[in-house]
């Protein structure tokens, strides 16, 4: 009999996600002719840029004639769309990524869970490989892909998992959770951060950048929502910082800021100067092993979403892109706006397209999850499904029509929100 990943059995009762669906499921087969706004997952609404698609259109025509055929690419994804990000993302905002430090993938989400691959060997009898360290609140992949990969023990009571290093996040710290006492191996960092919409100052990341080089740690920079960003003092990528190429790795995605969500198309930066150590404290570099796992275990994002997300680069494509960016940033707005007016605290929506929300006083995440949607049939996420930090909190999240933002505001003003 096949020895299963026994780790997967630590898992508590579901992604996230997958809950809250279970639970719109059960509401909808009670309640079928009721109108569901979603605003729980972060799925953009709106239609991809005309220059993304007109791209993959012409790409697709040259599939169709032995001239222009294109079989398997590049495993890292093709050298014209890798030089445009090194320039468009990173030399135009003075950082040096050269064009092979950028590896093309499928999504964040699958690349986020699969640096495991070249961080730890199979787990070791005490469930501990790298000490990880996480913010509190968090977006549930980087916990459950560690799980999943052995780097942890067992859940306590709270939910956490023994092993893993939690960085409070709240309301106190404008939820920018402080760096690690000490040492650890890895940590996860969010900038804009999904949940809380927060951002870290240039001064913030400065600090992590020192304590990483300080403590060889290695940086995992989730960047996803970086086109978010109003505020012109806030960085949009951790290589903005000096020192970052030798201690980061940065995660982008086409997903949020061109609507690539259902298409697929997100790139990782792994720079060259980046080490791991062996058990017998040799260094290695990481590139090396990303290389080499994306070239066994990936085919390379398609061809023809290759195109469209190159042409997220031309100016066409830029301009539609920005108005995309405001639109969803308009509808945070006007949820920030119309929920303050109902007397709850407010975060996030300026910088990223999630509003966090402080629930009605005396509710949990979860009781404001379902009077929402029983009430008003509104579906957001409970804060507390991203940590512990989380409970007391719901995030909305700005993608959708404006139709839907509009009647969902309309909505929620007839409810008595108490005042928290
Ligand atoms: C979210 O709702 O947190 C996002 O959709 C997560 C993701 O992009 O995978």
């Amino acid at each position: 009999m096949a020895n299963i990943n026994h780790h997967y059995l630590k898992l508590q009762a579901g992604y996230l996600f997958p809950e809250i669906s279970r639970r719109i499921t059960q509401f909808s087969e009670a309640n079928p002719d009721a109108a569901l706004i979603r605003m729980g997952i972060g799925d953009v609404t709106e239609p991809m840029p005309a220059a993304c698609v007109e791209a993959m259109q012409k790409a697709l025509a040259e599939q169709g004639h032995r001239e222009t055929f294109k079989g398997y690419g590049p495993e890292q994804g093709y050298p014209w769309l890798r030089e445009k990000i090194a320039e468009h993302d990173y030399a135009a905002r003075g950082c040096a990524i050269e064009a092979d430090e950028v590896f093309i993938s499928d999504g964040s989400k699958c690349d986020t869970g699969n640096i495991l691959d070249i961080l730890t060997a199979s787990s070791d009898s005490s469930g501990r490989g790298n000490v990880i360290a996480v913010q509190d609140p968090v977006y549930p992949v980087y916990v459950d892909t560690n799980v999943m990969a052995g780097n942890t023990g067992h859940p306590d009571e709270n939910g956490e998992y023994e092993g893993l290093v939690y960085l409070r996040a709240s309301r106190e710290n404008g939820f920018v959770a402080p760096l690690p006492d000490g040492p650890v191996d890895v940590a996860y960092l969010c900038f804009p951060n999904n949940p809380t919409g927060s951002v870290a100052t240039r001064e913030t990341l400065k600090q992590w950048v020192e304590h990483a080089r300080r403590h060889n740690t290695l940086l995992l920079f989730d960047a996803a929502y970086e086109a978010f960003i109003t505020d012109p003092h806030v960085p949009h990528s951790i290589y903005e910082i000096e020192g970052a190429r030798e201690v980061a790795i940065e995660f982008r995605s086409f997903s949020k800021n061109a609507g690539f969500t259902g298409t697929r198309c997100a790139f990782t930066i792994v720079p060259r100067d980046l080490m791991g150590a062996t058990p017998d404290g040799t260094r290695i570099d990481l590139h090396r092993l990303w290389l080499r796992r994306q070239s066994t275990k990936f085919n390379g994002a398609s061809y023809i979403v290759q195109r469209g997300a190159e042409a997220v680069y031309t100016d066409e494509g830029r301009q539609q892109i920005a108005g995309l960016i405001r639109f969803y940033l308009e509808n945070a707005r006007l949820i920030r706006e119309a929920l303050k007016e109902q007397g709850l605290e407010v975060y996030g929506g300026v910088n990223a397209p999630y509003v966090w929300i402080r629930a009605p006083e005396g509710e949990g995440s979860w009781d404001f999850f379902d009077r929402l949607l029983n009430e008003a049939h509104i579906v957001g996420t409970p804060g507390s499904g991203f940590g512990r930090s989380g409970e007391g909190y719901f995030r909305l999240s700005a993608f959708n029509s404006r139709d839907n933002v509009e009647e969902a505001l309309r909505r929620i003003s007839r409810m008595k929100l108490a005042v928290s």
